[in-house]
């Protein structure tokens, strides 16, 4: 059995018998994060792309837990700049880690990183496919809706899709319905919606038209988990 708990914005706390992912920890300057980082215990932090609000406390996780980074190439590149383990990986590529499987999928959006000073090159965002303990997990990363989904539910029996709905910078509500959909998910629990202003969007209209195409969405709050 896996627990997956949500740590607010697009972040996850992936746990399974025996390791624990985190992915897009970004919880210090994050307004509805409830945990600090000091909290998070981990083996590994996988990362969808560059942009501050999925990188957020990595560097400081991954020190504190000797955590291993899975990113891209040029975020992984970064990971190990700053001192850290990664583990690089690329779009369409999968690879057996000791707590399962991750298969990084494409996602359409940005990836460059702000230092302040400068935007680093963070290479192309990614989504990932999770298997561990026989369950696929499916974290759409920062995405537009894009027809691919319809081929990655084909090949896939995803269990839980984790899915942006907060418009803007990412799929809307509308948009992500339709990705229930493509995606065939047994389940879909919101995020990247609430955060900011910009994204502030009412989850319970998701889960009303999940709802009314057949399939099953919920609302998971800040620091509650679900068991699959
Ligand atoms: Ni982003
Ligand atoms: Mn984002």
């Amino acid at each position: 059995m896996a627990d997956i708990t949500f740590l607010g914005h697009a972040g996850f706390l992936l746990q399974t018998q025996t390791h624990s992912i985190a992915i897009d920890p970004f919880l210090t300057g994050n307004p509805l994060a409830k945990v600090k980082p000091d909290a998070i215990k981990c083996d590994y932090i996988l990362l969808t792309h560059g942009h501050g609000d999925h990188v957020g406390d990595t560097v400081a996780i991954a020190k504190n837990n000797n955590a291993t980074v899975i990113a891209n190439y040029e975020i992984a590149t970064w990971c190990e700049r700053q001192g850290l383990t990664a583990h690089a990986m690329h779009i369409g590529g999968a690879f057996n880690f000791p707590f399962g499987k991750v298969k990084l999928t494409i996602a359409h959006h940005g990836s460059g990183f702000d230092t302040g000073d400068e935007m680093i090159y963070m290479g192309n965002p990614a989504g990932a496919l999770i298997t561990v303990e026989d369950k696929t997990i499916y974290h759409a990363g920062d995405t537009g809706l894009f027809y691919d989904m319809k081929l990655i539910g084909e090949m896939n029996d995803i269990a839980l899709a984790l899915l942006p709905i907060g418009d803007n910078f990412t799929m809307g509500i509308d948009d992500a319905v339709k990705a229930v959909e493509f995606l065939s998910a047994k389940l879909a629990v919101p995020m990247h919606y609430k955060t900011f202003d910009i994204i502030d969007v009412n989850p319970d209209e998701f889960i009303r038209k999940v709802g009314s195409i057949g399939k099953e969405a919920r609302i998971l709050q800040v620091g509650e988990s679900i068991s699959l």
